[in-house]
């Protein structure tokens, strides 16, 4: 693509993981799209934080994206779409009949413990539209401004989902918004056209039932297991 569009001697490629990148010069810009679906999850933070203490001069450029909005609202899940232990237990305990093999230890790693949640079995349909009831309004849980230092995102913040629509609250949609520049938004939010990324979905682990204007205290925290980042939202 370089080539056939007559950059050659413009754009110079260096392949490899940014952390391991060197530039032989500051940088004026970085563009970059690391944003999983757990818009953590390809660990953005510490990799922006990296590149902009490394490759801008003296902290200072421009980042494309500049900022992000993590986001969620709350939603309904039918039952059917909620893998409970207890059921993921029962599928499994069916497992050596169907396979004939001894699935004892998965088994006993499913075993519910105290703060087990189900998931949220789904699979992503680009043809169809949201699948689950909507029951609040936005509610953003961080605004990170990539210029500046993202030690403070790990604090727990309480965050209040302002109820719209009555019904069974359960799960949460999670979801980003990336500021290309001062009027340019990407986003997958259920509240805007479709994207390629896909919903992410979380069980809370009790369900309350909401009526409209009601105001549901969450929590929201980033947590790392096994070098990845993610959130973890929840009723308070
Ligand atoms: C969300 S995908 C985006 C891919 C591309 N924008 C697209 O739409 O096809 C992010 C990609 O960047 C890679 N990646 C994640 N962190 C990186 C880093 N620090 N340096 C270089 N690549 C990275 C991931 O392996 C993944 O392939």
């Amino acid at each position: 693509m370089i080539r056939a569009n007559g950059f050659e001697k413009v754009i110079r490629v260096i392949t490899g993981n940014s952390r391991d990148v060197e530039l032989e010069e500051p940088a004026d810009v970085i563009i970059h799209e690391i944003i999983g679906n757990d818009p953590f999850a390809e660990n953005i933070l510490p990799s922006i934080a990296d590149a902009r203490d490394r490759f801008f001069a003296k902290r200072k450029g421009r980042f494309i994206p500049a900022r992000l909005d993590v986001c969620c609202a709350g939603i309904e899940v039918d039952e059917t779409n909620l893998l409970t232990m207890e059921r993921e237990l029962k599928e499994a305990r069916e497992f050596p009949g169907q396979y004939g093999l001894n699935f004892d230890p998965f088994i006993k790693r499913l075993s519910p413990g105290e703060n087990t949640r189900p998931t949220i079995s789904y699979s992503y349909d680009r043809q169809a539209g949201f699948p689950f009831q909507i029951l609040s309004r936005e509610c953003v849980l961080y605004s990170i401004d990539f210029l500046e230092d993202w030690g403070d995102v790990q604090a727990p913040l309480p965050h209040t989902l302002k109820i719209e629509r009555g019904g069974n609250l359960n799960g949460v949609v999670v979801f980003f918004r990336a500021y290309l520049d001062e009027r340019t938004q990407l986003t997958n939010s259920p509240f805007a056209p479709k994207t390629h990324w896909e919903w992410n979905f979380r069980a809370l682990s009790k369900s309350r039932p909401v009526k409209p204007n009601d105001n549901v205290k969450i929590s929201s925290e980033l947590v790392q297991t096994l070098n990845v980042q993610r959130i973890v939202v929840d009723i308070v």
